[in-house]
């Protein structure tokens, strides 16, 4: 079952009614202000950190659910029917749930668009972020379907976050007697904290007069009321109260006549603004916001035709991104995911890492360090200069050990303590990243970037040291089999080898009691390989023999590591727990097979020479593979295993203990294309594709444009259905699968090469992918069953499949490509 419909012309999902089984959200934003928006309009908005610049509240896991957020009511002010009392509802639906005669949101890139109607009224209203503001944009158009005036009351509704996320939601002594707010020719300020340390503040503002407002919530709700009915609108009437504590809102009412048939726009503005720390109040020895560097903001966005401007630049803004890699090829879902929707999902990704969706609060987690760099792998082309910024920002919160801190906070870039490092995958994938920067880019100037340690002044080296060191903190911490400590955990966060928890409420990662000299894990192993290679290539391009030697070295032992310790003879294991027994073998009862080592090692090159590599994805398909989806591990673990950690702590089917992790299944999906199998990796591909799941809504339950975390896997009675959407790893590793692996188009240290491995029902496929400033016009034909490239270049035969650098100041090639 579908609740909405994919139109790809505009670049929209459009949901048709507006109870979808979880809320189905947006961003808007996407530099430094940021907000999610569910198609009812609920959600909240943030400056940079969603936990310490929170502007509005959202209050998680509530009932009904998604019940906060950037909400308007209409109310008809014409005679009131007695029996019904006064007609009011919300066009967004929530809150008020009044049922609609019509509703549709479009969901697009950076902008969402909530039209209904209702007694003859249709509301539409456009919410963005203009580009370079820190503002958001509520453009509402009314439009009178009646055949008489229509006199109508309109409302515009945020309740304010006293800043801090987590104080918000927790410490009540406090902030129940700080709230401040201002309200001057009818823009509401809130000014929380102003009058001491902080120099931001929020405003709400309206094109229109205002014929009332409350900035006091229970004023504005009545006591004991909720959002979908506050007295201030059944009543008509505001108060004009100002908050002191309490729970300071922003709530403003005006009046609007519309004739029959004519139209009106109304724009709210909702934004964040900082003054400097000794301009901050006016007049000086007041304690009254300054206000004469946001006037100009808020004058100009008030007007129509700056709005429409705006809006314009946004559009533009994402055709130009968009346009940096296009498909044609005989699959929609795969079109539409590439062209649109998956390379949306990277972009939200990079700018939030996995801070706040419908299920981060904003809270919980900053920036990962792991989740980052891997967010990078499919950003890199889309703005190169913010990957670039990022990489440096990330190897700067890494320690002089090669380690890293697990998380960092967006608005300090420092460390986050309590979570701390040692998860011993984590530094590798700086390596990767880079690599792929490099690809992308040929900037090896970032090398010589200096960049610190712990972002401590006077500690900074070469970003190449840094890179350096993350391959020698891996051969640092070698275990028993020579394959490498696990430390608190690897890319499966829940496999906790050495936290061995066995309280409630004990936190599984950071309950470090082993002394972690023991237990192994494989999977780091393949990806010390993936990476020490790319450290290879690096070094043969740098020209430093001596470097790619000992690269080489190193990577042929803990090849031969895996070879002896890490293969089960059907498939690679998973790990060494802490008394040196298997884990991912024959010998378990439980976790006899995992999905990451078999990505990952046959990503690195194990065994696609020798059949092995075939043999470990041939298993995989047996004992892993679902029509939902490839699930993490098999069997379930059926109890909690105190030696495992978090991963037997979820119910069978869920998360890391057998779920579908749509974030690895691309590795499989990659390692399917290096062995040449092309309709495999595409059949995995399309079973957890979003689009392609489109008709099993109701099963899948997330949104059917963007990647979930995780799919529940077989073993779980609501097998099939999706969770934590948005903010995963799921979004690069399936844009790099289909790009660069199945599509075949990928950087490469010399050029770009084309080697598809596509399905064999394919005749043919184009691509447009700038590159390095050069637009390459790609065409692909399928003459034969193999996947042998014939290369033609601007009409010349090129032999290989690399399309060598052209010459300065080209500014675009035509590719052609016979598949044989
Ligand atoms: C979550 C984490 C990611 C981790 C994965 C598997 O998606 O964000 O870092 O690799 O879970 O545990
Ligand atoms: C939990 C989640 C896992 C996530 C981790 C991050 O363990 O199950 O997916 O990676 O938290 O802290």
């Amino acid at each position: 079952m579908r609740y909405g419909y994919f139109d790809d012309e505009s670049r929209e999902y459009v949901v048709t009614r507006p109870d979808t089984p979880l809320p189905w959200i947006n961003y808007l934003g996407c530099e430094e202000y940021f907000g999610i928006i569910s198609n009812t309009a609920g959600g909240y908005s943030f400056y940079r950190d969603a936990r310490l610049r929170r502007l509005t509240r959202y209050r998680y896991n509530n009932a009904p659910l998604d019940s906060s957020g950037r909400y308007l009511y209409l109310r008809d002010d014409g005679p009131v029917d007695q029996e019904s009392g006064p007609l009011f509802w919300s066009p967004s639906w929530q809150p008020t749930r009044i049922p609609l005669e019509e509703y549709e949101c479009r969901h697009g890139m950076g902008y969402t668009l909530i039209r209904s109607k209702l007694a003859g009224v249709e509301a539409s209203t456009l919410y963005f972020v203009p580009l370079e503001e820190n503002l958001e944009i509520w453009e509402l158009t009314l439009t009178n379907h009646r055949d008489e005036t229509a006199s109508l009351s309109v409302y515009a509704a945020v309740e304010f976050n006293l800043w801090d996320a987590m104080d918000d939601a927790t410490n009540f002594q406090r902030n129940y007697s700080i709230g401040e707010v201002e309200v001057v020719d009818g823009i509401i300020y809130h000014k929380t904290e102003y009058r001491e340390r902080r120099t931001h503040f929020a405003y709400l503002a309206c094109s229109e007069p205002l014929t009332g407002f409350d900035t006091q919530r229970e004023a504005f709700l009545g006591p004991y009321r909720g959002w979908d009915s506050p007295l201030a609108v059944e009543t008509g009437e505001m108060s004009a109260s100002i908050a002191h504590g309490w729970q300071p809102i922003g709530a403003q009412q005006i009046k609007v006549q519309l004739r029959a048939g004519e139209q009106k726009k109304v724009i709210f503005i909702l934004g964040y603004h900082e003054n400097p720390a000794d301009e901050k109040f006016y007049p000086l020895d007041s304690q009254t916001i300054n206000k004469r560097s946001v006037l100009p903001v808020i004058k100009k966005y008030i007007q129509p035709g700056e709005v429409e401007n705006a809006f314009q630049s946004l559009r533009l803004y994402w055709d130009e991104l968009l346009s940096k890699f296009q498909v044609t090829t005989p699959d929609t879902h795969t079109n539409r995911m590439v062209n649109i929707w998956n390379v949306y999902q990277v972009m939200i990704t990079f700018n939030l890492s996995r801070s706040a969706s419908y299920f981060e609060s904003g809270i919980g987690r900053g920036m990962g360090f792991r989740d980052s760099n891997q967010d990078l792998l499919g950003f890199v082309h889309l703005v190169p200069e913010r990957a670039r910024e990022r990489i440096i920002e990330l190897a700067a919160t890494q320690l002089p050990s090669g380690g890293a801190y697990h998380q960092y906070q967006p608005l300090t870039k420092r460390g986050n303590n309590d979570i701390g490092g040692n998860f011993n995958d984590d530094p590798l994938w700086l390596v990767l990243a880079v690599a792929a920067y490099l690809k992308e880019t040929g900037d090896w100037g970032i090398l010589d970037e200096a960049v610190p340690y712990d972002n401590q002044p006077r500690t900074e080296e070469p970003l190449y040291e840094h890179l350096q060191r993350s391959i020698q903190y891996t051969l640092d911490r070698l275990g028993p089999h020579d394959l490498p400590l696990i430390g608190r955990a690897d890319w499966n966060d829940c496999l906790n080898l050495n936290c061995f928890s066995d309280s409630p409420g004990q936190s599984f990662q950071t309950t470090n009691n082993k002394e972690g000299m023991v237990a192994e894990s494989v999977f780091i192993g393949g990806l010390f390989v993936l990476a020490a290679k790319e450290m290879l290539a690096i070094a043969d391009h740098l020209g430093n023999a001596e470097q790619a030697e000992a690269c080489l070295k190193v990577v042929q032992e803990m090849e031969a590591a895996i070879w002896s310790a890490g293969w089960d003879g059907e498939w690679f294991r998973r790990a060494y727990d802490d008394f040196g027994r298997v884990l991912g073998s024959r010998e378990n009862d439980e976790g006899q097979i995992f999905i990451e080592p078999q990505g990952v090692c046959v990503m690195a090159g194990l065994g696609i020479e020798d059949g092995r590599a075939l043999q470990a994805l041939d298993s995989t398909a047996e004992h892993l593979a679902t029509p939902h989806g490839i699930v993490l591990q098999q069997p379930a673990f059926s109890k909690y295993y105190l030696h495992l950690g978090e991963i037997s702590s979820y119910p069978p089917g869920y998360k890391e203990n057998a779920g579908v992790f749509c974030h690895t299944n691309p590795w499989i999906m990659i390692a399917e294309t290096m062995i040449g199998r092309g309709d495999k990796a595409y059949d995995y591909y399309l079973r957890i594709n979003p689009s392609a799941r489109e008709e099993i809504s109701d099963i899948h339950k997330c949104e059917p444009y963007v990647y979930a975390q995780m799919i529940a896997g077989k073993d779980a009675p609501d097998y099939g259905e999706a969770k934590n959407s948005w903010l995963t790893g799921a979004a690069a590793w399936n844009y790099v699968a289909i790009t660069q692996w199945i599509l075949g188009i990928r950087p490469t240290y010399e050029g770009l090469q084309i080697a598809p491995a596509i399905p064999s029902s394919w005749d043919s496929f184009e691509a447009v992918r700038m590159y390095r400033g050069v637009r390459y016009e790609i065409k692909v034909e399928r003459h034969g069953s193999g996947s042998n490239v014939r290369l033609e270049v601007d009409g010349n035969a090129v032999s290989g499949d690399i399309i060598p650098l052209p010459k300065k100041g080209t500014k675009s090639m035509d590719v052609f490509i016979i598949l044989e």
